[in-house]
């Protein structure tokens, strides 16, 4: 771990590579606020996790539920945006249909983009913050666009674009802006891969607890900075 305890936010919390990034940044010995569009599936995540931790609802494609997730949520240093859905996988560029990229666009650039939005500012004014925004292969120019899933490709090139640039915006303030492509990992969008999510999220926890000599604005795959 390159930095003290501090308070951690996982958005899309309640399963997956964000429930296991947000049960190791716990065991790591953070405060952690799993966020989670169902609520009672929030909870129940953050019971089984015991004490410094809680769970809030938080719908990342709804603005008035960002904002009173994180109202609730208190102070974040620490912030995983890995909520996210892939709904169009098997499609093509020109066939697929433009209300699932919409849908698309809207959790997982949107999403990520409010909630970074709401607490990155806070941040910088406290000269302190770390942003991990978990990308994709699919997103990236060097590693291959992914034609079969047009929408989600769409999205995390978008995403990895974001994070290059609140990563300029932030220069010198003591927030770093990273994205990850964690590769394949078993969890509901990809039940076949071999990865499990605990290992994925090692990975994601190290881009997440960076010392403040760590990088920023660069993408990391298994620890390694790699091209966009
Ligand atoms: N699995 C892979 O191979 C892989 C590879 C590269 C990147 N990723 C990325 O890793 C992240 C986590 O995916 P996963 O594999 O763990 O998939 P997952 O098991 O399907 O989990 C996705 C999570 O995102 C949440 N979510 C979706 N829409 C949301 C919204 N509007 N507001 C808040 N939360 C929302 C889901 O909540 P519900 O439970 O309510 O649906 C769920 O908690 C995603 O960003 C994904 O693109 C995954």
């Amino acid at each position: 771990m390159g930095t003290p305890p501090r308070t951690a936010l996982v958005t899309g919390a309640n399963r997956g590579i964000g429930l296991a990034v947000a049960t190791l940044l716990h065991a790591h010995g953070h405060r952690v606020v799993l966020a989670a569009r169902d609520e009672d599936g929030a909870h129940k995540a953050a019971a089984a996790l015991g004490e410094d931790a809680v769970g809030v609802a938080l719908d990342v494609a709804d603005p008035d539920s960002v904002e009173r997730g994180l109202r609730e949520a208190g102070e974040v240093d620490v912030l995983v945006n890995n909520a996210g859905v892939q709904l169009d996988w098997g499609a093509s560029p020109t066939g697929v249909d433009l209300e699932l990229v919409r849908r698309t666009l809207e959790v997982n650039l949107l999403g990520s983009w409010r909630v970074s939005q709401a607490v990155v500012p806070a941040m910088v004014r406290r000269g302190w913050g770390r942003v991990v925004n978990v990308s994709s292969g699919t997103g990236s120019f060097a590693f291959g666009i992914a034609e079969m899933c047009p929408a989600y490709s769409v999205s995390k090139v978008s995403l990895n674009a974001l994070t290059v640039m609140l990563a300029k915006e932030t220069a010198g303030t003591g927030v770093l802006v990273n994205a990850i492509n964690p590769g394949m990992v078993r969890t509901r969008m990809r039940p076949d891969a071999e990865q499990s999510a605990e290992s994925a999220a090692e990975h994601i926890v190290r881009a997440a607890t960076l010392p403040d000599d760590g990088p920023s604005g660069v993408f990391l795959r298994r620890d390694a900075v790699v091209d966009w």
